[in-house]
């Protein structure tokens, strides 16, 4: 039986020191298949304070190979609406307000998922913003802060309000991101929601897609972080079957160089791009039939040279997965 959405749709996650300008265009200039990106998180701040600085990575100068929604982390309605009309004046016309995030320091100000087991401060921030905001808003979200049951209250306070769409991590800020997404939890979370829903957790390969577009059939939208980090072929992959082929490796090395060279030309210092590189490695070096070793060996290293040795020698000698 054909699925129900025959063309997803696509959207890269955001993960902040991940995801930003400068990987999000590197990758759409070499890898096709995803239609989209969330940019990661920028938090709110008194009007007085938001700077330039804030919304950088958000410039449309800066984003011009992948359209972005961007995402505004926060609890005060009228800084949130301040921001949200910042980026409509940079040309967003829609926002995203992140209730996902499951960090200690930014829940225990109630921000992210810490707002998620009060349905009524949601809903008192959500009638102020949506009397205001010169766009759209979309949520994204986990099932709960401690408990996967704490999103049915809020699914009904959504449903009152105009939103775009809510992306659903089905997870309580509790698992972080281990455990098994609750799939079931999610099939609720779509006969609550009258608005589009967005899957969003775990999609790491073909038949795992598969699998969860055969039995949410009413999504159309998919969103995919970590796996599209560790194998950056897997957007086209789902979208037209296309792995990269035999010029697989030669496909990603290419990609890795304009990667490095950028963040090269951007960070100050060789620590701060040691840094950032082997951040990508954890995720990289799953590209590799070895890929846990690699990933060690890359961790171990701590000055430029002998990491850009130990990378070479990855591309050079380490056999690399075949496509999944
Ligand atoms: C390092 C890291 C940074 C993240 N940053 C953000 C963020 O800025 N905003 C957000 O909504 N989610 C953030 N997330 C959560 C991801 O967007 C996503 O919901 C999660 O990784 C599950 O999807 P995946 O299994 O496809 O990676 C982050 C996750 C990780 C691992």
């Amino acid at each position: 039986m054909a699925a129900d959405h025959p063309n997803p749709r696509l959207i890269l996650a955001p993960l902040k020191g991940f995801t930003d300008a400068i990987f999000r265009n590197t990758l759409a200039e070499h890898f096709d298949g995803f239609d989209g990106a969330m940019a990661p998180f920028v938090t709110t701040v008194a009007a007085d304070r938001l700077t330039d600085q804030h919304v950088q990575d958000l410039l449309p100068q800066h984003n011009t190979r992948m359209p972005i929604e961007p995402q505004i982390l926060g609890n005060c309605a009228d800084d949130f609406i301040f921001l949200a009309r910042r980026l409509r004046d940079m040309g967003y016309t829609q926002v995203n307000w992140n209730l996902g995030c499951p960090f200690r320091p930014v829940t225990k100000k109630r921000r992210g998922s810490g707002l998620l087991p009060f349905p009524e401060p949601v809903d008192e921030f959500l009638d102020r913003v949506l009397r205001a905001l010169p766009g759209r808003l979309s949520i994204k979200m986990r099932l709960g802060h401690r408990k996967a049951d704490e999103i049915f209250k809020l699914l009904p306070v959504f449903n009152r309000y105009p939103l775009k769409e809510i992306t659903i991590h089905p997870r309580t800020a509790r698992q972080m991101y281990g455990g098994a997404p609750d799939l079931d939890a999610f099939q609720a979370c779509l006969e609550a929601s009258r608005h589009p829903v967005v899957y969003n957790g775990d999609i790491t390969d073909l038949a795992g897609f598969k699998d969860l577009e055969a039995r949410f059939r009413s999504v159309r939208t998919w969103m995919i972080g970590r796996g599209a980090l560790s194998n950056p072929f897997l957007p086209a992959l789902i979208k037209n079957g296309c792995n990269g082929g035999a010029g697989r490796l030669q496909k990603f090395k290419d990609f890795y160089e304009d990667l490095f060279a950028r963040y090269q030309e951007r960070l100050c210092g060789p620590g701060h791009l040691l840094d950032r590189m082997k951040g990508f490695w954890t995720y990289f070096a799953e590209m590799f039939e070895s890929g846990p070793s690699l990933a060690k060996r890359i961790h171990r290293t701590f000055a430029l040279p002998r990491y850009l040795d130990a990378v070479e020698r990855f591309f050079k000698e380490e056999p690399v997965r075949p496509e999944n």
